[in-house]
């Protein structure tokens, strides 16, 4: 049970600061997604913690150890990198036990045939890389990383070559390893359904700042800022422009507001951006309404997306199918509480 602490660190690349005070936590046996844009530094951040670059200053805790100064093959820390590379001219079997060919304490034989069969690729023992798929090797790869038994695995989007129904199946398989192992794992991605659907607890980066560190449902819900809040959803949260007077959101080239219970008093003429999830629209309205009127309808599976004009700015609302509304009808909804946010533009501030 391996918990993880990374406090307070820097890493530049010369001019370019690639991290700045990063700090979060993994608690023993959990899975924790590192999620962000590219460029954010997610890369960055498992190159030191596997070892293979030295921060600028804050420290990394492995149960409660400081291991800055203990190399990369001591540290315990199985790696699976971005771009996988297996040894083209070694088969299955010479690649899996690979990191274990030195070590005597170790069946090996029985060690390789256990990982295989984990990893659902018994009878390929004697292939090599190029005579297997790409989904074959990174399952080769990931077993290669679990050899060793380490008591951490960082996992550098290890799926992101593959098409979306070998993800989706690997991603279960690679659940269910962790879980079987009961190993602390670190699970790099840029795509927020993967992270969403795959760890305990998501780290949400922008250029070498973290944003927050909550489950993916969390930040979906109770965003810190609008960065979060926008990264998040598919469809995307609903931009509102507008400025804030007396305490409302006014909006843009609009007389219409529209009251929020606000964190802090806000100044008059600030931008703010009302951001609203597509399913925290209400119809029939309720008590306070607004106007909009309906431009496009379509269905995306079961659900039935609207395309509204509200004040001449266009969002996005998910309104069922048997609502009696067409395109070109005027039409009243009011907002749910739950995913409308306020926000100020020019910071990003959540302000209610
Ligand atoms: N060795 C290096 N030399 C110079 N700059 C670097 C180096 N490694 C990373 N960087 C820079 O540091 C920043 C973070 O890079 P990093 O590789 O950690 O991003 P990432 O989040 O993994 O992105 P991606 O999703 O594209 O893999 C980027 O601006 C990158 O250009
Ligand atoms: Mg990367």
């Amino acid at each position: 049970m391996t918990k993880l602490s990374v406090k307070g660190i820097d890493k530049s690349f010369g001019d370019i600061v690639a991290l700045h005070a990063v700090s979060f936590a993994l608690e023993g046996r959990e899975f924790l997604s590192l999620l962000g844009p590219s460029g954010c530094g997610k890369t960055t951040t498992l190159r030191l913690i596997a070892g293979f670059d030295r921060p600028d200053a804050g420290e990394i805790l492995l149960d409660g150890k400081d291991i800055l100064r203990v190399p990369p093959e001591k540290r315990h820390i199985g790696f699976v990198f971005q771009n996988y590379a297996l040894f083209p001219h070694m088969s299955v079997t010479k690649n899996i036990a690979y990191g274990i060919r030195f070590n005597r304490h170790i069946d090996r034989k029985r060690r390789v045939g256990d990982l295989l069969e984990l990893v659902g690729l018994r009878g390929f023992e004697r292939r090599k890389p190029a005579e297997l798929s790409a989904g074959q090797r990174q399952r080769v790869a990931l077993a290669r990383a679990l050899a060793p038994t380490p008591q951490l695995l960082l996992l550098d989007e290890p799926l992101s070559a593959l098409d979306a129904k070998l993800r989706e199946s690997l991603r279960t398989q690679i659940r269910r390893i962790q879980r079987e192992l009961r190993l602390s794992t670190i699970y790099v991605t840029h795509d927020q359904e993967e992270a969403s659907s795959i760890a305990d607890q998501v780290v949400l980066m922008k250029q070498g700042l973290l944003q927050q560190v909550d489950t993916a449902r969390k930040l979906y819900d109770e965003p810190v800022n609008f960065f979060v809040a926008d990264f998040l959803g598919v469809p995307p949260i609903n931009k509102l422009y507008g400025t804030m007077l007396d305490g409302s959101f006014r909006f843009r080239d609009s007389e219409v507001c529209c009251e929020f219970p606000l964190r802090r008093a806000v100044q008059n003429g600030t931008d703010v951006i009302m951001a609203v999830r597509p399913e925290s629209v209400i119809v029939p309205a309720g008590e306070r309404k607004l106007k909009s009127l309906v431009l496009e309808r379509y269905s995306i599976g079961k659900d039935e997306l609207s395309l509204l004009s509200i004040e001449g700015q266009h969002m996005r609302a998910y309104i069922s199918g048997d609502y009696p509304i067409h395109i070109g009808d005027p039409m009243e909804f009011s907002l749910k509480k739950k995913g409308v946010f306020l926000f100020d533009a020019n910071t990003g501030e959540r302000l209610s």
